[in-house]
C-alpha cells in the first residue's frame, strides 16, 4: 500500500495504533496539530460571521493539550494501564478547545458551523445546556475528529470542544477551583450555593439574550 494513501484513524477502536504512534512526542505533535487546525477553522468562521452578520459570535478561544500527568491519572481512575494505545483510545480530551461566546444562541450557531465542516466528523455531543449536570454545570460538548496531514500519512485525531457563554465560563472556573480545593467533597451549603449561582447564570444568559434580540430588532427597523 502506498504510504501516502494510508489513512490512520485514531478515533476507531479496531485498529492497532501503537505501530503508528509510538511516543509521547508523537502524540503531542498530533494533538497539537489537530488543535492548530481546529483553531484556524474557528477563526475563519468567526471572521466570516463578522462579515455577514456584523458581529463576532466568539469572545475568545482557549486550546490546550492535556498534561501527561493528568492523562495518566485519568487512565488509572478508569482502570486502564498507562500505554500510548490506551491514551489515544480512551482519553477523549487529550486535545481540548474551549470556545467562549456572548449568547446561548451563539453556542448552537458555532456548534452547527463546526459540524458542517466537511473534514470534521462529530463523534459525540453532550448538551449540558438542555440537560445541566447535577452540579448546575452548563456547556455544550462535542468530541470531534479532524484529519492531520503528516508527510507520509493522514491521522484522524480526536478533539474535545466545549462551547459556553462568558457567564457559564465564569461559573465553571470558580466551581472547578472550589472542587479542586475540596478534592470534590465541598460542604453541602457551598454546593447548593453554587447550584443557585448556576441557576442565576442561566437566568442572566436568557435575559441578556432577549435584550440583545430586542436591540437587533430595533436596529433592523432603523435600517442599520
Ligand atoms: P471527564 O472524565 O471529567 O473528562 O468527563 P466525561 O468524560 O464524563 O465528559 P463530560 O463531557 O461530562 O466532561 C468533560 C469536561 O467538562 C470536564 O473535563 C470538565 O472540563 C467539564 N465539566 C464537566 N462537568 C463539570 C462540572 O460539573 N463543573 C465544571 N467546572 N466543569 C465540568
Ligand atoms: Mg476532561
Amino acid at each position: 500500500m502506498d504510504n501516502l494513501q494510508m489513512e490512520i484513524d485514531l478515533t476507531t477502536s479496531n485498529i492497532k495504533i501503537s505501530d503508528d504512534v509510538n511516543t509521547w512526542e508523537e502524540v503531542n505533535l498530533l494533538y497539537n496539530s489537530a488543535l492548530k487546525q481546529i483553531t484556524t477553522k474557528i477563526e475563519i468562521l468567526n471572521e466570516e460571521f463578522q462579515e455577514v452578520h456584523r458581529y463576532n459570535p466568539i469572545e475568545h478561544v482557549k486550546a490546550r493539550v492535556k498534561a501527561p500527568e493528568s492523562i495518566v491519572k485519568k487512565l488509572k481512575r478508569n482502570g486502564y494501564e498507562s500505554t500510548i494505545e490506551n491514551m489515544v483510545r480512551y482519553v477523549n480530551d487529550i486535545a481540548g478547545i474551549r470556545i467562549i461566546c456572548s449568547f446561548t444562541s451563539d453556542i448552537y450557531r458555532i456548534a452547527e458551523m463546526i459540524s458542517n465542516q466537511k473534514d470534521i466528523q462529530v463523534l459525540t455531543v453532550k448538551d449540558y445546556i438542555m440537560n445541566p449536570k447535577n452540579s448546575g454545570y452548563r456547556s455544550y460538548h462535542m468530541i470531534v475528529s479532524i484529519p492531520v496531514y503528516l508527510s507520509d500519512r493522514i491521522v484522524n485525531v480526536k478533539v474535545e470542544v466545549q462551547i459556553r457563554t462568558v457567564a457559564m465560563d465564569f461559573w465553571a472556573s470558580l466551581e472547578h477551583k472550589i472542587q479542586y480545593k475540596f478534592e470534590g467533597k465541598a460542604p453541602t451549603h457551598i454546593n447548593s450555593e453554587l447550584y443557585e449561582c448556576a441557576r442565576m447564570v442561566a437566568d442572566l444568559d436568557a435575559r441578556m439574550l432577549s435584550l440583545n434580540d430586542e436591540i437587533q430588532a430595533i436596529e433592523e427597523q432603523m435600517g442599520k
